[in-house]
């Protein structure tokens, strides 16, 4: 089927207690990974693509990638998403070029401001045939990725939520409630552990969650930086000549309580990162010899399939509901 846009998933995402996975894309490996396991567990899902990633691999290259994951998985939707767009005319470029869905970023603006331009890219966006949805944000998020990077966070505040909503005409919003971008998302010193011994992050705050669901009913609310950080991946990474001391994540049973509430789209990129650094690693260190790239992406999407079939299962829970979301 062709590309879609995020309508129909979040409506039935809202209705029913799950979550839509977006995972972010940057290369032919990444999307066969993630589409691989959507095929075969018959789920919904979000591609998406920030600026870091057209940069790298080019508007065209991900947007036929995506294309053509679709002819390979025909009966399962997919969005293609731009990720964190920085402005309106990178939001018209996707619109124009082939994307589904866009995300305009002005939640580092001040109110006014942030309102404003993403009403423009709502305009053209909503007046394009056929439609394509747009998500806004409200609240930053503190983090160290560079090209969305916040250095200090702050909550959504929730009494903005409805002002901005029907002012803008998003389709979905994101907001800040104590997650961040990247794999160092809580400095071990915040955290507790647990009787593992393992470290137990802050809980994310969930009373603001439901303060804008309360008063946004029925509206799709969107998790950012979601990653979990799988620790035998951090441990792959630096059992194998990496250096990722404290790499902490967002722990996977308050996603999958997120996902049952409002959150219709939680966004994850760093675990596949980790998942496929730690694999390279791991075969350069066994395979000193090999050199075929072949080899050693070969492991790497595989692991990332298997990544991304646990959190479609036992996370977001939209794996089998692709039929519901066409
Ligand atoms: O939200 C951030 C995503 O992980 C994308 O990161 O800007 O490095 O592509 P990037
Ligand atoms: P992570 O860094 O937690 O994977 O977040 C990704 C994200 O929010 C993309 O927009
Ligand atoms: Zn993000």
């Amino acid at each position: 089927m062709p590309l879609v846009n995020s309508k129909k998933m979040f409506e039935q995402a809202y209705k029913n207690g799950y979550a839509i996975g977006a995972f972010n894309v940057n290369n032919m490996e990444i999307v066969q990974g993630i589409t691989e396991a959507c095929k075969e567990e018959n789920a919904p899902v979000i591609l998406q693509v920030s600026k870091g990633a057209r940069a790298y691999a080019n508007h065209t290259y991900l947007v036929k990638l995506v294309e053509a994951a679709a002819i390979e998985c025909p009966n399962i939707p997919i969005v293609l998403h731009l990720d964190h767009g920085p402005d309106f005319e990178t939001c018209k470029a996707c619109i124009d070029g082939g994307f589904t869905s866009v995300m305009i970023d002005g939640s580092s603006l001040p109110f006014e401001e942030n309102i404003a331009v993403t009403k423009k890219v709502v305009e053209y966006a909503h007046s394009h045939n056929p439609y394509v949805t747009v998500e806004g944000e409200l609240g930053t998020l503190s983090g160290i990725e560079d090209e969305v990077s916040h250095t200090v966070g702050s909550y959504t505040r929730p009494e903005e939520v409805i002002e901005f909503v029907e002012k803008t005409g998003v389709d979905s919003l994101a907001i800040a409630i104590g997650t961040s971008h990247g794999a160092y998302k809580f400095k071990p010193e915040q955290c507790t552990r647990n009787e593992k011994g393992i470290l137990v992050p802050p809980a994310l705050r969930f009373d603001i969650l439901t303060e804008v669901s309360k008063k946004l009913p029925g509206f799709p609310i969107v998790l950012h930086g979601s990653s979990s950080v799988p620790q035998d991946y951090v441990k792959m990474v630096n059992d194998f000549g990496g250096q990722m001391p404290d790499a902490i994540g967002v722990p996977e049973d308050q996603l999958r309580e997120a996902a049952k509430l409002s959150v219709c789209k939680i966004n994850i990129d760093s675990d596949l990162r980790l998942a496929m650094t730690g694999t390279v690693r791991k075969f350069f260190v066994e395979n000193p010899s090999k050199f075929d790239p072949r080899e050693y992406l070969k492991p790497a999407r595989a692991n990332i399939k298997e990544l991304v079939r646990h959190k479609l299962r036992d996370v977001l829970g939209c794996a089998g509901k692709a039929d519901e979301c066409k």
